[in-house]
């Protein structure tokens, strides 16, 4: 039998927070759960979860408080800042401090870069570790996780692959988490599909070398060639003139059409929701994948929960 890797109390920030090691350990525990629900069903008893949401979320709030009502725990949050202690002046950190005396484990998702880290920063004198549910257009670890354990999964690998990557590749967060995570495995490709307004930054670009990647504005000249085509959607929220989102959302829809010339076992991922940019038809195509990796996303948080409380001998 193989040696427990131990991540109790530990923080998720950025996905390279963990070791590969320690991220298949993630992985291998997900599976478990995956194949054999009931067993894990009591193991978060008597533990209790804090879901912060300073930002809108439905799938990444759902999955996290599903996953902890899966493992038996419980929850207390917000999904609406206004409801919390700011409106009456508190600090971020100091909310997060309060609630750190009252729960085991935080998720935090804030409309602002870098808030994550901050927090858990503020928090090291405390028991609660922090998860990043997502901080502006930075990082979205979890989402990276969800999308690692499906290529798992589908391909059985994720070395050696041919990623392309669609849509708003500035503002989108999981694009940059996913793409930090990527490159640490071997031998992977990333073709960079975007409107030259929603390139990728520079920050996430420079980390891989000029061998690794392109960048295009054409998916018809790629499809062919991508193991994996990463859809996202254009990030309204993120922009300061509404009349550029309009001009850009819908760049490119992914459609039956477009589909013709992609391989037969190319896997079509998207973090959702979903816009306009795959036709609802896609849906029915058996490389659609997308729910599938929703559902995917639920077992590697159960797996992670676990993880951070060290709860894997309970
Ligand atoms: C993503 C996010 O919040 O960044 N959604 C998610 O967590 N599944 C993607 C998005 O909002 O476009």
């Amino acid at each position: 039998m193989s040696e427990i890797i131990n991540l109790k109390g530990r923080n998720l920030v950025e996905p390279n927070d963990f070791t590969l090691q320690e991220l298949d350990s993630i992985f291998d525990l997900a599976d478990k759960i995956l194949a054999d629900p009931a067993s894990y069903q009591e193991v978060g008893k008597g533990k209790l979860l804090a879901t912060l949401f300073y930002e809108p979320s439905t799938r990444t709030r759902f999955s996290f408080e599903a996953a902890m009502l899966r493992l038996g725990g419980q929850l207390i949050g917000f999904d609406n800042p206004d409801f919390s202690s700011v409106s009456k002046g508190e600090s971020l950190v100091d909310t997060i401090r309060t609630v750190a005396c009252y729960a085991d484990l935080g998720v935090i998702r804030h409309p602002r870069e870098g808030t994550a880290k901050l927090v858990s920063k503020g928090l090291s004198n405390f028991e609660m570790p922090i998860i990043n549910a997502g901080d502006g257009g930075h990082e979205h670890p979890t989402q990276t996780l969800t999308d690692l354990m499906t290529i798992r999964h589908e391909k059985g690998t994720c070395n050696n692959l041919t990623i392309g990557l669609c849509g708003d590749l500035l503002f989108g967060r999981t694009v940059h988490s996913l793409i930090k995570a990527l490159k640490r495995y071997e031998g992977n490709k990333f073709v960079l599909i975007s409107p030259k307004e929603l390139k990728l930054p520079d920050s996430v670009k420079d980390l891989l070398d000029d061998d690794d990647y392109i960048e295009t504005d054409n998916l018809d000249d790629v499809i062919d060639d991508l193991d994996i085509l990463y859809m996202t959607r254009v990030q309204r929220e993120r922009f300061v003139n509404e009349e550029e989102y309009l001009r850009l959302k819908d760049y490119f829809v992914l459609d039956n059409k477009k589909l013709q010339n992609a391989r037969d076992d190319m896997l079509i991922l998207h973090p959702l929701p979903r816009n306009e940019e795959i036709a609802e038809e896609v849906d029915v195509d058996p490389r659609a994948k997308y729910f599938t990796q929703a559902r995917y996303g639920m077992f590697v948080r159960m797996a992670l929960i676990m993880k951070l409380l060290g709860l894997e001998n309970a």
